[in-house]
């Protein structure tokens, strides 16, 4: 796995997200997930980076607008895709490492969330896991950067992605299933699903009515001033998405066929 992240390091860093979550296998049986928890990057990140020296920082306005008007760290205008799933899991939403106080940090059982803006991806992360005891993971591929916000090209008439940036990141998408395979075999009774961030997106992109966009090239945000309609937009700001966004994402990873593969979270949750 180093190996195919070390090359993609500088584009992971700006957007990927990975994240895992830790299942008591002997809870699972009972279709109980006892902890979730969350390593990635700004996609996730809860407010890890507010009290960083981190150029990566979202706790001003507009950030946070639909999260109680508040602005916590998070890069989006309501709850990220991980604070979605864990809802779904019947969890509290994993909170910021950094945000809670040393002797807290042991009251805290159910899940952290370690994700920082513009983080990268260690060696170590690995070994910093599968060792500790976690046996579910959720991993992310990294979605088409070339047509975020910041990076399409806009015409009289049309917007276009950068395809030049779209196929330089492709191949970790494409590489990743084989790759997650392989760990599978080698850590045993671990299981892994991939989020098809890049092909899903596509789907979004071609036919944006149906999963409830009106708007999936522009940010939301402009001039500082959050759009009125948030949930038309993909986007809230030129490299984030929306909660909306993150909304469809979270319930076509749970419930879902068309996002993660080989199963669903809810299937893995069940899966033992
Ligand atoms: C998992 O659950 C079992 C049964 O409730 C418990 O004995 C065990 O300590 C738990 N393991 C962890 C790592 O929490
Ligand atoms: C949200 O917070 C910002 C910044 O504190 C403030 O200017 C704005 O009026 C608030 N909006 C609402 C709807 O409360
Ligand atoms: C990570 O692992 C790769 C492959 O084993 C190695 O080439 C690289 O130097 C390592 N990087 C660090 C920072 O240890």
């Amino acid at each position: 796995m180093e190996k195919s992240l070390k090359n993609l390091w500088v584009i992971s860093i700006i957007i990927t997200q990975q994240l895992a979550f830790l299942s008591n296998a002997s809870h699972s049986r009972k279709n109980i997930v006892p902890a979730f928890y969350v390593f990635g990057d700004s996609t996730v990140d809860p407010g890890n980076n507010n009290n960083i020296n981190a150029h990566a920082k979202a706790n001003v306005f507009p950030y946070g607008i639909d999260f109680n008007n508040c602005s916590t760290g998070r890069f989006t205008n309501g709850k990220t895709f991980a604070d979605l799933i864990a809802i779904m899991l019947g969890l509290p939403m994993p909170p910021p490492y950094l945000g809670v106080s040393k002797s807290e940090r042991y009251q805290v059982a159910t899940g952290f969330n370690y994700a920082s803006g513009s983080c990268g991806i260690l060696n170590s992360t690995r070994a910093r896991i599968y060792d500790l005891g976690a046996r579910k993971f959720v991993i992310t591929g990294i979605g088409q950067i070339g047509c975020i916000p910041i990076s399409v090209t806009r015409t009289p008439f049309s917007q276009n992605c950068n395809e030049v940036v779209n196929q330089m990141v492709k191949p970790y998408s494409d590489k990743l299933p084989a790759k997650l395979e392989e760990l599978q075999t080698q850590l045993s009774h671990s299981l892994f699903i991939i989020l098809d961030t890049y092909n899903f997106f596509q789907k979004i992109r071609i036919s944006p009515k149906n999963f409830g966009f009106k708007n999936v090239f522009d940010s939301c945000v402009q001039g500082g001033k959050p759009c009125a309609n948030r949930k038309e937009y993909y986007f809230y700001d030129l490299v984030h998405p929306t909660e909306a966004t993150n909304k469809v994402f979270a319930n076509e990873c749970f419930n879902g066929r068309e996002l993660c593969f080989p199963h669903n979270i809810k299937k893995m949750i069940h899966a033992h």
